[in-house]
């Protein structure tokens, strides 16, 4: 006898989809190799970065990475664990890549917020934690590196709130630190869970005691134990209550402490992870959210890699399932054209492996082959008209021209940048002077324009010269060309097009934006790019 297929809303039940935030070195590589073991996704530690050295020598521009020993890259990993479905989606490790990260994010439903005991929140985490808030999603956070000596946990706890405003519950709690640290007393559970320091080489052993028993056992040393209860008491009476609902708007953050290297801590916390995590919501669309048990399909691209195997010079775009089930041979329809496409040969994607799949379910994600149709933030859907609100872009703050010193390469030249520009890799501005048609390369780091300027010689064989411009700030005009002709002549700023042909203003400086603010209150300025819809973007 066959089981009875799985329907829409059991396969929504059992999924859920996260991605990782944090800051390079907290830890999130050892971590999602421990959950991938848990998985059975992989099957030796050790395997996410061997993966990673054999993706090296497969992708060459990915030699850019290994000669900055840094991850530009981001990628899909879905493994099972027990009845449960989940999609990590992983994201660049490096601050200049923030905005594909934040692309990443928006196709995430929850976020773990991975910490170092020993530094507390860092400069990266911060940035991706202020994404984090504008979507709104749950996170969570974990305190990684208990085995080695931290800061007081209690004062971890009041950084989260006092500098990002998030109420922090913690799940469990630590006794001792560093050379002492004894384990973690599990505050729901009323258990303690043992970190065995014999075990020290890769794994430790976890052992679950109660309260009583680890008292007359004499398991952990009195002074350290009492001490950690009386963190706890502290706690309980600060008050703060384990909220769902502000869990789910991004509110109340649940605090784990473990030790990923060690995989002490790291069971507890996915079990507990996916009993709280917020499974596929609906989503905002123009024309109302959209359940994911909805029975037609929709989903939106977050993501687009050109030349990820370059043995075959494929584009693949990163799709979202958002709601229905996703059939191998769908006919779909793409919002922004309105044209329909059969996707025969969809993909399942784990990290850079791939195999062609044969359906999906909301919060999975799915790489399609881009034959330069899709652009980020774009719709797919089936039966009734549904459009996903787009994915805004960062405001830029590096802009230099881009030359192309030779004119027998202009070709390459272009499909290069036209390509990297849909993909996301960098944005493009242009002169409004018609005779000055180089690019203008605008990024959030430099590491961007380093990236582009790489791809562009070993994927499309073309070497350019950067000229930086120098500027440091760029803002829309909300109102168009018609309310920037109606201001005349501004001054101390530069009027350039985006791709969408929509007037952008480079500033050097803050002082001079608040100047031209001043100067001409009623001009609407804004520092994201708004969303555009229906258009296409003018090519170089
Ligand atoms: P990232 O992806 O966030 O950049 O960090 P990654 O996992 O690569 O970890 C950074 C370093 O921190 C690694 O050491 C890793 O072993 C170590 N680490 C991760 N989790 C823990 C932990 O729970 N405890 C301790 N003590 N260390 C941890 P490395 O020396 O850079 O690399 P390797 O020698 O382990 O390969």
């Amino acid at each position: 006898m066959t089981a009875a297929p799985e329907s829409l809303h059991e396969a929504v039940e059992r999924r859920r989809n996260f991605a990782i935030i944090s800051h390079p070195d907290a830890g999130k590589t050892t971590l999602t190799e421990k959950l991938l073991l848990y998985g059975g996704a992989i099957q030796q530690a050790g395997a996410v970065k061997a993966r990673g050295e054999q993706r090296r020598v497969t992708s060459d521009w990915m030699e850019l990475e290994k000669q900055r020993g840094i991850s530009i890259t981001s990628t899909v990993l879905q493994f099972d664990y027990g009845s449960t479905t989940i999609n990590l989606l992983d994201t660049p490790g490096h601050q200049d890549f923030s905005e594909d990260t934040y692309r990443t994010l928006a196709a995430a439903d929850n976020a773990v917020m991975l910490e170092d005991a020993a530094k507390g929140l860092e400069p990266q985490t911060r940035k991706l934690f202020e994404v984090c808030r504008m979507r709104r999603i749950p996170i969570f956070t974990f305190i990684n590196k208990m085995d080695r000596p931290g800061r007081e946990p209690l004062e971890l706890l009041d950084e989260l709130e006092a500098e990002l405003g998030l109420v922090p519950w913690a799940v469990n709690w630590p006794i001792g630190s560093g050379d002492e640290f004894r384990g973690v007393i599990d505050r729901q559970g009323h258990r303690v869970i043992l970190f065995d320091r014999a075990e020290r080489g890769r794994q430790a052993r976890e052992q679950v005691l109660s309260l009583e028993e680890v008292r007359s056992s004499g398991a952990v040393e009195e002074e350290l134990l009492s001490r950690a209860l009386e963190e706890l008491e502290l706690l309980e009476e600060a008050g703060a209550e384990l909220e769902m609902d502000a869990v789910h708007r991004g509110e109340l953050t649940p605090v784990f402490f473990g030790s990923a290297m060690t995989n002490f801590g790291v069971r507890p916390f996915l079990d507990a992870f996916l009993d709280l995590a917020q499974r596929p919501m609906a989503r905002s669309s123009r024309e109302g959210p959209v359940p994911p048990e909805h029975p037609d399909f929709s989903g939106f691209v977050f993501k687009l890699q050109a030349n990820m195997d370059p043995r075959h010079r494929d584009r693949v775009a990163f799709v979202r399932v958002c709601s229905g089930r996703f059939e191998k041979d769908m006919t779909v329809r793409h919002a922004r054209t309105g044209r329909s496409i059969r996707l025969s040969r969809p993909q399942k994607l784990f990290g850079q492996e791939r195999a062609v799949l044969d359906d999906a379910y909301p919060g999975d994600v799915i790489g399609l082959n881009n034959p330069g149709m899709f652009a980020i933030g774009d719709t797919l859907y089936v039966g009734r008209q549904v459009e996903y609100e787009g994915i805004p872009c960062f405001s830029p703050e590096l802009f230099a021209w881009l030359r192309n010193p030779n004119p027998s390469a202009f070709k390459s030249f272009r499909k290069g940048v036209n390509e990297l520009r849909e993909e996301g890799a960098v944005q493009i501005l242009y002169d409004t002077d018609q005779s000055k048609r180089d690019p203008i390369l605008a990024a959030v780091g430099q590491l961007q324009m380093e990236v582009v300027q790489h791809r562009l010689q070993s994927e499309y064989g073309v070497a350019t010269r950067l000229e930086p411009l120098g500027f440091s700030l760029a803002r829309w005009v909300e109102e168009g060309w018609p309310a920037l002709d109606a201001v005349g002549r501004l001054f101390n700023c530069k009027t350039v097009s985006d791709a969408w042909n929509r007037p952008v203003l480079l500033f050097k400086n803050s002082w001079n934006l608040q100047q031209l603010q001043e100067d001409h209150p009623d001009l609407s300025l804004s520092g994201v790019a708004p969303v555009a819809s229906g258009v296409e973007p003018i090519a170089l």
